[in-house]
C-alpha cells in the first residue's frame, strides 16, 4: 500500500534527482515544538524543561545545578526559536514550495496543559495547533504529529520525576485524549513519543534528572515501561475514536558495526543493537517476549507492573515502526579502544574509517541508512517510517548566497538508498529530512549546527534578524521534487 515510489535515477553531479513519488509516499521535513516555536510563556504555556536550558554540550548538568530555573538576563534558545509561533504560515508556504506533501511536528503538551495536572485543556493551546494542522491541510501537507519530543511539563519533572512515576501515564493519557479528540479527524498519522529510546541515554528526554545512568537501571527501565504504557493508552484510545488513525512509534536508530571481524566484536555490535530493539520489541509485539525478561533479569532490573499491563500493552501495538537515522556507530569489545568513543546521536561510537563526518563527529554513511531499513524490516515486517534524516552543518552565508552542496550530496545519497530498498520490496511510508528549516539543536541548544534548505539568520546568542533565507540546497531540493511528480 505505501509502495508507489519505484524508482529513483541519479546523475551524479547534484544537479538533479530523478526520483518517482506515488501519492501516498510521504516525503517532508520534520520539526520539534521546542526547539523552533519560541513564544514560551505565551498564550498560557506552562514550562517544559528545554525552557530552562542554555547553550552547550553539558547544558542539562549546568540547568539541573540551577534546579532547572530561569535566570534573567541569560539566553535560553527555546524562549526565541526561529519564532515559528508566529511565522508558521510562511514557513509552511516554504516546505510547500519545495514541493513537500507532508510535515512532522510535536505538539507541545505544555501549551495544552501548562502544569500537566489541569482539569482541562488550555483552548488557547489547542488553537495554536488547529491553525498549524488547517494550514497544512490547506497547502496539501499531510501533518504527522509527534505527541512527545521530549516537552514534559516541567512541574510534571520536579513533582514526580516525569516518565518515572506512574502518575505521569495517567497525565498522558489526558493529554492524549484532549489532543486525540480535537484533531483525529484531521490528524491520520501519530507518532507517540519522539526516540523512545533515548531515554536511556538521556533520561531527562523522559523528564527524569539521573546524573548517574548505570547506577539507576531499574528507574531507566521503568520510564521505559510506563511509556510503553503511555504509548499503548494512546493508541487504544485513538483507535477507539477513530479506526483510520494510524500510530507509530519512534527509535532513535543507528545500525551498530563491529569495528573488526572478531568474533567479540561482532557479538557486542549485536547485543548494543538489542538494547535498542528491546523498545520496538515491546511496542510492536505487545508483550515482553522471555528474551525481553531474560535481558532485564540478567541485568538485575525489576519493574513495577500493573495489573492490567500485559493487555493494555497487547491492545496497544503500534501500526508502523518511524525511526531517526543520523550515522552509523562502530564499536570494539576492547574496552582501551572504547575510551576514545564518542557519542552521535545515540550509541558511543569510535571513528569509522570508511566514512566521513560532520563537524560534530557524526559519520556520514548512506549504507548505513539501507543496512538500518534492512535490519528493521527484516525483524518486524511492518511499514517503516523515516522520521527524521539529515546533516547538521555549520553553513556559511558567503555574497549573499549559501552553496551547501554537501546537503545536495547527503540527499541524494540516501534518498538512493530509500530508494532501492522499495525496489527490494520493503515497505516504506516516507522519509522526514530533519530539518528543513534551520532550528535549535537539540542536544546543545546551538544554531549553528544547522540542518535546514532555509537558513534563520539567528546565531547562538539569539542575535540576527530572524529573516529565512533559501539555501542552494532549496533549489536543488525543489528542482528535484518536482521532477518526482
Ligand atoms: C534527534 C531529535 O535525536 O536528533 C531531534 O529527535 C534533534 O530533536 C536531532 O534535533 C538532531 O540532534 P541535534 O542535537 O543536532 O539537534
Amino acid at each position: 500500500m505505501y509502495l508507489q515510489l519505484n524508482a529513483v535515477y541519479y546523475n551524479h553531479n547534484y544537479g538533479g534527482i530523478k526520483m518517482k513519488i506515488g501519492e501516498k509516499f510521504l516525503l517532508g521535513g520534520a520539526i520539534s515544538a521546542s526547539q523552533c516555536e519560541g513564544a514560551y510563556n505565551l498564550d498560557g504555556k506552562g514550562l517544559s524543561v528545554f525552557d530552562t536550558l542554555l547553550t552547550g554540550r553539558d547544558r542539562v548538568k549546568e540547568a539541573a545545578k540551577r534546579d532547572f530555573t530561569i535566570e534573567q538576563n541569560l539566553h535560553y534558545p527555546s524562549h526565541f526559536g526561529i519564532d515559528f509561533y508566529h511565522t508558521y504560515k510562511t514557513d509552511l508556504m516554504l516546505m510547500k514550495e519545495l514541493g513537500f506533501n507532508a510535515f512532522r511536528f510535536s505538539i507541545n503538551w505544555c501549551r495544552i496543559f501548562p502544569t500537566g495536572e489541569e482539569e482541562m485543556p488550555n483552548e488557547k493551546g489547542l488553537l495554536f495547533y488547529d491553525n498549524l494542522i488547517n494550514e497544512c491541510l490547506r497547502l496539501g501537507l499531510e501533518p504527522i504529529v509527534t505527541m512527545l519530543h521530549y516537552e514534559i511539563p516541567m512541574n510534571l519533572v520536579k513533582k514526580y520525576g516525569g516518565f518515572s512515576s506512574r502518575k505521569v501515564v495517567e497525565y498522558f493519557g489526558k493529554y492524549a485524549k484532549a489532543i486525540l479528540d480535537r484533531f483525529n479527524d484531521k490528524v491520520k498519522y501519530w507518532i507517540t513519543i519522539n526516540e523512545i529510546n533515548i531515554a536511556k541515554y538521556s533520561p531527562i528526554d523522559a523528564g527524569c534528572y539521573l546524573s548517574n545512568i548505570e547506577d539507576n537501571l531499574n528507574t531507566i527501565y521503568q520510564i521505559a515501561h510506563n511509556q510503553f504504557i503511555a504509548s499503548a493508552i494512546a493508541v487504544i484510545y485513538g483507535k477507539s475514536i477513530n479506526s483510520s488513525l494510524r500510530f507509530g512509534m519512534m527509535l532513535g536508530y543507528e545500525p551498530v558495526y563491529a569495528e573488526t571481524n572478531k568474533p567479540l566484536d561482532v557479538l557486542l555490535a549485536q547485543e548494543l543493537e538489542e538494547d535498542i530493539y528491546f523498545y520496538s520489541d515491546i511496542q510492536i509485539n505487545g508483550y515482553y517476549s522471555n528474551y525481553n525478561k531474560q535481558y532485564l533479569k540478567h541485568k538485575g532490573i525489576t519493574i513495577a507492573v500493573e495489573e492490567n499491563d500485559d493487555l493494555t500493552l497487547m491492545k496497544g501495538k503500534v501500526d508502523f515502526l518511524s525511526f531517526s537515522y543520523y550515522s552509523s556507530a562502530t564499536v570494539s569489545s576492547d574496552a582501551n579502544k572504547m575510551k576514545k568513543a564518542k557519542r552521535g546521536n545515540i550509541v558511543y561510537s569510535l571513528e569509522n574509517k570508511n566514512c566521513s563526518k560532520t563537524p560534530w563527529g557524526w559519520t556520514i554513511d548512506e549504507i548505513g541508512l539501507k543496512v538500518s531499513i534492512n535490519r528493521l524490516y527484516s525483524r518486524y515486517r511492518i511499514p517503516l517510517m523515516i522520521a527524521e534524516c539529515g546533516i547538521g552543518m555549520d553553513d556559511i552565508m558567503e555574497s549573499d548566497e549559501i552553496n551547501d552542496i554537501y546537503r545536495m550530496e547527503f540527499y541524494e545519497k540516501h534518498l538512493k538508498q530509500v530508494n532501492s530498498c522499495i525496489e527490494n520490496g520493503i515497505e516504506v511510508m516516507g522519509f522526514m529530512c530533519w530539518a528543513p528549516i534551520d532550528l535549535v539543536s537539540a542536544a546543545s541548544g546551538e544554531m549553528k549546527k544547522r540542518y535546514g534548505f532555509v537558513y534563520v539568520d539567528l546565531d547562538n546568542d539569539g542575535n540576527g534578524t530572524n529573516k529565512r533565507y533559501k539555501k542552494n540546497s532549496f533549489y536543488w531540493m525543489k528542482n528535484n521534487i518536482n521532477k518526482m511528480k
